[in-house]
């Protein structure tokens, strides 16, 4: 019984608030670029016109610009902003005496990597581009972690990120969304949370189109 209430506990926290909270900062960066904003609802709204109108899953994964703002999304505002493993041998990091014994603890700061400037110039600015096929090449491998990485990374990983979608685009199909004067930014974020959370609340408005 334990285990089963732990499962149903683990998914609906990993399952639920994760993209919940990769909607809500979507948004967010979308209040604040309205360009983009009128962009990406451009590209969905001609996809679901050769689509019937019909949110299918092949319309989805036709929309290469909302999965672009995603990810765009997960760089600056990782859902989970620390992966936890375990040394499993001793390693020596090359042209450096850091060490890192078997057994140790390890905490890899994602929202740290996702913020370096070496390997995302200019990090604190939303721009989808970083993620077109083209500059997606050009990009150091594990430099971008939202998932996790090797056999215990996301399991949900593809569920997460059609829910996400399937979220923005009923939103942006609708409404146009604008940030209100009640948001304070920056946001900032809360430190001390595994899960993202932003310091300040975020106050949006959605108007009708
Ligand atoms: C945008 C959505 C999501 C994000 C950003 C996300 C992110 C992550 C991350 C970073 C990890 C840790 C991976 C690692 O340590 O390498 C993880 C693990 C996990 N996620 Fe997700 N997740 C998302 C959606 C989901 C969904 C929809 C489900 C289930 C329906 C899910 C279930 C899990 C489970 C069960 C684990 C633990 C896997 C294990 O320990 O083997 N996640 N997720």
């Amino acid at each position: 019984m334990n285990e089963l209430v732990a499962q149903v506990f683990l998914f609906f926290i990993a399952g639920f608030e994760t993209s919940s909270m990769t909607t809500s900062m979507t948004l967010f960066e979308l209040s604040n670029n309205q360009k983009l904003q009128e962009k990406l609802r451009r590209e969905i709204l001609e996809v679901l016109k050769k689509h019937d109108n019909k949110i299918t899953y092949d319309a989805v994964t036709e929309m290469k610009y909302l999965g672009q703002a995603i990810d765009e999304t997960l760089r600056i505002w990782p859902s989970v902003q620390t992966l936890t493993r375990v040394c499993t041998k001793d390693y020596i990091f090359k042209n450096s005496d850091v060490t890192v014994d078997k057994g140790t603890p390890l905490m890899i700061s994602v929202t740290g990597l996702h913020h370096d400037p070496e390997y995302w110039p200019d990090p604190d600015r939303w721009d989808p581009d970083r993620f077109s096929e083209e500059n997606k090449q050009n990009r150091q491998l594990l430099t971008f972690l939202p998932f996790g990485d090797g056999p215990r990374n996301c399991i949900g990983l593809r569920f997460g990120l059609l829910q996400t979608k399937v979220a923005l685009i009923t939103t942006l199909t609708k409404y146009r969304v604008t940030l209100s004067p009640k948001t304070i930014t920056p946001l900032g974020r809360d430190p001390a949370t595994f899960a993202l959370r932003p310091k300040n609340k975020i106050y949006l408005r959605f108007e009708k189109i």
